[in-house]
């Protein structure tokens, strides 16, 4: 008798923070795979606000009540992401899709993933009406100009990124440039 296989599914991206369009689509995706791995990347590329560990650590606060914790798995990783998602055994890759806009930028990772190996196929879902305008970058922009992001990003989110720039502002220190508005950010 053949075991039966849980199907898994990484969720990968920045997270530069987490908002609530990102943990619309976890719910969503817990619907479909029996376990979620969500795959945070340095990505220094675009320089992100957030150091990896403190992106890892807002992720994980934000989950720490979640009723189905035991399906939900948290992770950094580097390198190319297939070969990541190869290691983990998942068969797919989980992306939110907000507008048509990020449809080009997603279009050409998802074939280059496709071409780097054919075994996850990457899954779309359409971003839930609420959070299709929010992307972490937009979130980042509006916090540091005194705006405010309540009920766009979970609590200790919008805590720690006040306190962040704060810390910068007491320093004197200039913040992190925001990067491109493209759809390198997955709000969802
Ligand atoms: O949240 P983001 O920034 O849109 O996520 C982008 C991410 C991390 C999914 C993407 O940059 C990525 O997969 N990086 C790992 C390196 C890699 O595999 N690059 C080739 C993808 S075509």
């Amino acid at each position: 008798m053949s075991a039966i296989r849980e199907k898994i599914a990484v969720y990968p991206g920045s997270f530069d923070p987490i908002t609530n369009g990102h943990l619309d689509l976890l719910e969503r995706g817990l619907k479909i795979f029996d376990r979620i791995i969500i795959a945070l990347a340095e990505n220094p590329a675009k320089f992100p606000f957030f150091t990896l560990e403190e992106r890892l650590d807002l992720v994980r606060t934000s989950l720490a009540s979640h009723p189905e914790l035991s399906r939900i798995q948290i992770e950094t990783f580097d390198g190319l992401l297939v070969n990541y998602v190869e290691r983990t055994g998942a068969v797919a890759i989980l992306r939110g899709l907000r507008a048509l806009s990020d449809f080009e930028y997603e279009f050409q990772m998802a074939l280059m993933n496709r071409k780097l190996s054919r075994r996850p196929e990457t899954l779309y879902l359409m971003t839930g009406a609420n959070w299709i305008y929010i992307s972490s970058r937009i979130i980042k922009e509006v916090v540091s100009k005194g705006g405010c992001v309540n009920g766009l990003v979970p609590d200790v989110v919008e805590a720690k990124l006040k306190e962040k720039l704060q810390s910068f502002r007491q320093r004197q220190v200039a913040l992190p440039q925001l990067g491109p508005d493209d759809r390198e950010d997955s709000a969802a």
